[in-house]
């Protein structure tokens, strides 16, 4: 089942947004530093209303994109974070064009219907050249059983089945820093994945 994002903006019905970028994320920006200092390019897809994607500019100071299907976050970011090479584009991470040699994700993937996660994999080794990067924070398990959501449920085993055939994992580890309501071992993950050679 598709999910129409503007009208859950537009309600209000945003229970994954908590006001500010992920907790870990310092964490993860200061242990990748090398690779985030030295990323000319940053993509931030599904970055709803852009605390993340604010975060990651104030640290980077290079170019970064945050990308939402939905006009209205992309709105909200235009407005409260303004920064000189901080964008904010309404598009379709599906037919984004592009070069990103990082990409960071939060919340995205598990909000892809299931039936198209290859296809999302299928867009970050379009939109990341060989050697580039995608850096994620992925929510495995939401509370909810079976196939309702989004959030939709993934192990990461079948991450490591989507992502290998055209990345590889890098670093892998839990998230110990998190948002209230989503502690709890294994609910989160956090994941680098670099591109592949000879991989499109
Ligand atoms: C669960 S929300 C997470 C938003 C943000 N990452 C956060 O954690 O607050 C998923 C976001 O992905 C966006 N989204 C869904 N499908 C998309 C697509 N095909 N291209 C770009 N954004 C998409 C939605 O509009 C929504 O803002």
């Amino acid at each position: 089942m598709s999910v129409d994002w503007s009208a859950r903006y537009q309600s209000g019905q945003t229970d994954w947004d908590k006001g500010e970028a992920h907790p870990e994320l310092p964490f993860l920006l200061s242990t990748h530093h090398d690779l985030v200092g030295n990323a000319e390019r940053i993509l931030v897809p599904g970055c709803g209303m852009g605390h993340d994607a604010s975060l990651i500019h104030s640290v980077a100071e290079t170019e970064v994109l945050g990308l939402d299907l939905a006009a209205e976050p992309i709105a909200w970011a235009k407005k409260h974070y303004p920064a000189e090479k901080l964008a904010w584009t309404e598009g379709d991470l599906f037919q984004w064009p592009g070069s990103y040699d990082l990409v960071f994700e939060h919340t995205c993937f598990c909000a892809i219907p299931v039936e198209r996660r290859a296809d999302y994999v299928a867009a970050m080794a379009r939109l990341i050249p060989e050697g580039g990067h995608l850096l994620g924070i992925f929510f495995l398990n939401p509370d909810h059983e079976g196939e309702e959501g989004p959030p939709f449920k993934v192990s990461l085993e079948e991450l490591r089945g989507f992502f290998g055939e055209s990345f590889e994992l890098v670093w892998s580890d839990g998230v110990t820093r998190t948002f209230s309501g989503r502690e709890g071992e294994g609910r989160e993950r956090s994941i680098l994945w670099r591109k592949k050679s000879g991989r499109h």
